[in-house]
């Protein structure tokens, strides 16, 4: 009972501590910092990230943001947290590398009395009380509409001469630890259990860029060559870099190999026109708007939704043409 006590008033500490402290910044006219630690540049989704944080930031004269690139390193994210606090801002954002080893420097955050908005991707810690917000996609839902459109047009888009006994299915994986990695598979499994002709015969990380999907399904199409039939990459980066392995070694992607991948970048839309990719699921990273409203909304003194799910669709070759001119990413 004391112990539960004792935790009580830390908690209810900390949320004063905090409360005065956007009190304190708003009742002084003073700008919000806001302190970014961003991945890096790993793929366009990243890239269209960056660009819809920063230019969104710019639209608010109240903002300050600070912006920091940890070129695909924890460690750089790490000390860009403890750089934040050292500097007093007023939130601290994330989009964190690995969903492990967060919690350490949250409790820093959490001590000095910075909130902090997880954005685009998930931690993974026993307490929930080091963050306020969670904004981005659903994962495993993204993983699970990959899975239910290929289940539901395998049969009409695959070569003839395939047959519908046996599907092999090669995996492209995102960062190993990431919370999309992690997330994505886990819903593709999901729906492919219930279809036992459908395997996965082949599944590693390709980091989630386009020269690391080259050279894994390189590497597949070297082991197992005409014997796939799908490929699923966790993003559209690493797929548009396996199309070339496979046209390299002499089979059709979007063909002979039929692929779905995720992210709906405009790169996607352009192989669909091609015919050599054959559905995208989308992951929007315009996560911009939402996050500067969640960091004024707080600075405001209101209680942000712990978590904040973005909409998003399914893109299949066919609605291509129509749907790439209003594209933003
Ligand atoms: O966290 C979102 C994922 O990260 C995107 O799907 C991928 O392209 C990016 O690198």
């Amino acid at each position: 009972m004391k112990a539960i006590f004792k935790t009580m008033s830390v908690i209810v500490a900390v949320l004063v501590v905090c409360s005065l402290a956007v009190v304190t910044a708003n009742a002084a006219g003073k700008k919000i910092v806001v302190g970014f630690s961003q991945i890096g540049a790993e793929s366009a989704w990243r890239v269209a990230n960056t660009e819809s944080i920063i230019s969104e930031a710019k639209k608010y004269p109240n903002i300050e943001l600070k912006f920091s690139d940890a070129q695909q390193k924890q460690e750089n994210q790490i000390k860009a947290i403890r750089s934040f606090i050292a500097q007093g801002v007023d939130v601290i954002a994330f989009s964190p590398v690995v969903e492990t080893g967060w919690t350490p420097v949250l409790k820093e955050a959490k001590r000095a009395g910075i909130p902090v908005i997880l954005s685009d991707r998930a931690v993974d810690t026993d307490d929930d009380s080091l963050w306020v917000s969670f904004m981005g996609s659903d994962f495993v839902e993204e993983g699970r509409r990959a899975a239910q459109w290929l289940v539901d047009n395998y049969e009409r888009l695959k070569n003839p001469a395939k047959s519908m006994q046996v599907v092999n299915i090669v995996e492209l994986q995102g960062t190993v630890g990431s919370a999309p990695a992690i997330d994505r598979k886990v819903g593709f499994e999901e729906v492919i259990v219930k279809y036992p002709n459908f395997k996965i015969i082949k599944s590693q990380s390709g980091d989630f860029t386009r020269s690391k999907g080259k050279e894994v399904m390189e590497a597949f199409m070297k082991a197992e060559g005409k014997k796939i039939d799908v490929l699923f990459g966790h993003n559209d980066d690493m797929a548009i870099g396996a199309i070339q392995a496979i046209e390299e070694f002499g089979l059709k992607p979007g063909k002979d190999i039929i692929i779905v991948s995720i992210d709906a970048v405009r790169g996607a839309f352009e192989a669909m026109l091609d015919g050599k990719l054959n559905c995208t699921v989308e992951c929007s990273p315009l996560l911009g708007p939402q996050l500067f409203q969640a960091v004024n909304d707080l600075m405001a003194g209101k209680t942000l939704p712990r978590r904040i799910v973005t909409e998003e669709g399914v893109f299949p070759q066919e609605v291509a043409a129509e749907t790439l001119p209003t594209r933003k990413y």
